[in-house]
């Protein structure tokens, strides 16, 4: 095995990085470029309430299925360990109800059905989601759907089902391959169930993307690394590279020690060791954590965008926890099983939560896709979006930010440099409105 030389970062340089990125709290749940996502500050919504359905683009569709074999323990999801058929099939019920809210005919520009883990539903039930959704929308033409998978639960007659329902990609998540890590956060599967699942994914024809997360407690990066040549090998097309997101108080965060946790110095020495593994193992970063094969097979999928120029939403999530964004607010379902479940059941709305996204919103929202997505950040752009100018609306940080070598002002735009792609959410963060920030820092 090549080892792929690791060198901390001098003090030096966090000082003045932690200078040029400002005073920014950590975001525990969600990537900061997923505004409002990464702020879940929404009010309580009255039982009655109703998502408008926008009319101008085809609608990008989450479906959420909480349940899985086990509890990982960092994990933040809304997740139900129970292979109980009736509970499953109760879920099945509420949300097929829901899923009423889209008008039959509806086109679908995307598809995405997470978790949770929904291959830990049997294949008839998964089968039986997918079937409702079919009976609904009209898919948009060569777009690419995925369904997120663990090793241990997909088996063959999953893959005939998704196959049949024409899923063309894959997301499986593994996080490491080392069986001590594994244990440390109570993930319960094998290395040779997850070469097995790939090699029977890929041998589908499908896309397979893996999750891994560095920074898990006793990780090295040489078993990083291990890990990441393994499942090259294995044909897998893209990995999503997770850091770490926990409380330090969680059981987790305590169990890590304190010299490795992901601070600021930690955070860059991991991502300058993934980035140049993935540059040497021709990997390609197509989005803040996302790092794809260069090929025309893995090409095949894109994420298709969510929002309109003018920043309006036409993104539904249905299932419990989960988001919608439609027109310029936010709607987050009811987390909780029972509450979800049951106010289906009772013909109330699952709706729980609203944000509605004002200007500065709407901003923060604008400059972390687009930086998240490694796009340029056209001014001319923000200010037919907005009707005014970056410069004016973030001087302080568009200072800090091009002076500390973390944005390029190329002009017309501001594009992350080597260095800002690296601790892109801490750039990202700099764009949130007060309200969000000060949201974050008391819930941190
Ligand atoms: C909803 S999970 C679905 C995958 C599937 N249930 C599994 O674990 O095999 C999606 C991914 O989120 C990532 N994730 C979950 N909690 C995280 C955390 N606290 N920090 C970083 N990544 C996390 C993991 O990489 C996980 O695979
Ligand atoms: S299996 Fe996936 S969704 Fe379930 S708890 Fe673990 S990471 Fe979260």
């Amino acid at each position: 095995m090549v080892v792929v030389a690791t060198t901390s970062p001098a003090q030096e340089e966090i000082t003045r990085l932690d200078e040029a990125l400002g005073p920014t709290p950590p975001v525990i749940r969600c990537e900061a470029g997923v505004y409002p996502g990464s702020v879940p500050d929404f009010k309580p919504a009255p039982s009655d309430i109703v998502r408008p359905h926008p009319v101008r683009q085809p609608l990008r569709l989450y479906v959420h299925l909480p349940f899985c074999n086990y509890h990982c323990s960092f994990c933040h999801f809304a997740t139900l360990v129970s292979d109980d058929r009736a509970r499953q099939e109760r879920y099945l019920d509420a949300l097929e109800r829901e899923l009423d809210w889209i008008e039959p005919g509806t086109e679908l520009s995307q598809f995405f059905i997470g978790g949770g883990t929904p291959t830990a539903l049997p294949p008839d039930l998964l089968d039986r989601v997918f079937g409702a959704i079919d009976d609904r929308v009209k898919f948009v033409d060569g777009v690419v759907h995925t369904c997120e998978v663990s090793p241990e639960s997909v088996t063959e007659e999953h893959l005939d089902v998704l196959e049949r329902r024409g899923v063309g990609r894959v997301s499986m998540g593994i996080q490491s391959l080392d069986d001590a890590v594994l244990g440390s956060v109570q993930r319960l599967h094998t290395a040779e169930q997850v070469f097995s699942a790939c090699e029977r994914i890929v041998a589908r024809g499908m896309i397979l993307n893996v999750d891994l997360i560095y920074g898990l407690p006793g990780q090295t990066h040489g078993a990083f690394e291990s890990d990441l040549r393994r499942m090259l090998n294995r044909g897998v097309h893209s990995f999503t590279l997770y850091a770490l997101r926990v409380r330090e108080l969680s059981s987790v965060g305590r169990s890590i020690e304190e010299a490795k946790r992901l601070d600021l110095a930690n955070l860059l020495g991991w991502r300058r060791f993934a980035k140049r593994l993935t540059d040497e193992l021709g990997l390609s970063q197509v989005r803040s954590h996302t790092f794809k094969r260069l090929d025309e097979f893995t090409a095949r999928h894109e994420r298709v965008p969510c929002v309109d120029p003018q920043r309006g939403g036409f993104q539904l999530g249905v299932g419990m926890s989960a988001r919608s964004h439609l027109g310029h607010t936010a709607f987050r379902n009811h987390r909780g099983f029972e509450e979800y479940v049951t106010s289906v059941e009772q013909g109330l709305s699952p709706v729980a939560g609203v944000i509605p996204l004002d200007v500065g919103d709407r901003q923060a929202q604008f400059a972390g896709r687009t930086l998240g997505e490694l796009q340029p950040l056209d001014r001319g752009a923000y200010t037919r979006a907005f009707g005014t100018s970056i410069d004016d609306d973030h001087a302080d940080a568009l200072g800090r930010l091009v002076g500390g070598g973390l944005l390029d002002d190329r002009g017309d735009a501001l594009v992350l440099t080597g260095l800002g792609r690296l601790l892109y959410e801490r750039v990202i963060l700099n764009f949130f409105p007060a309200h969000a920030r000060e949201w974050l820092a008391a819930h941190a």
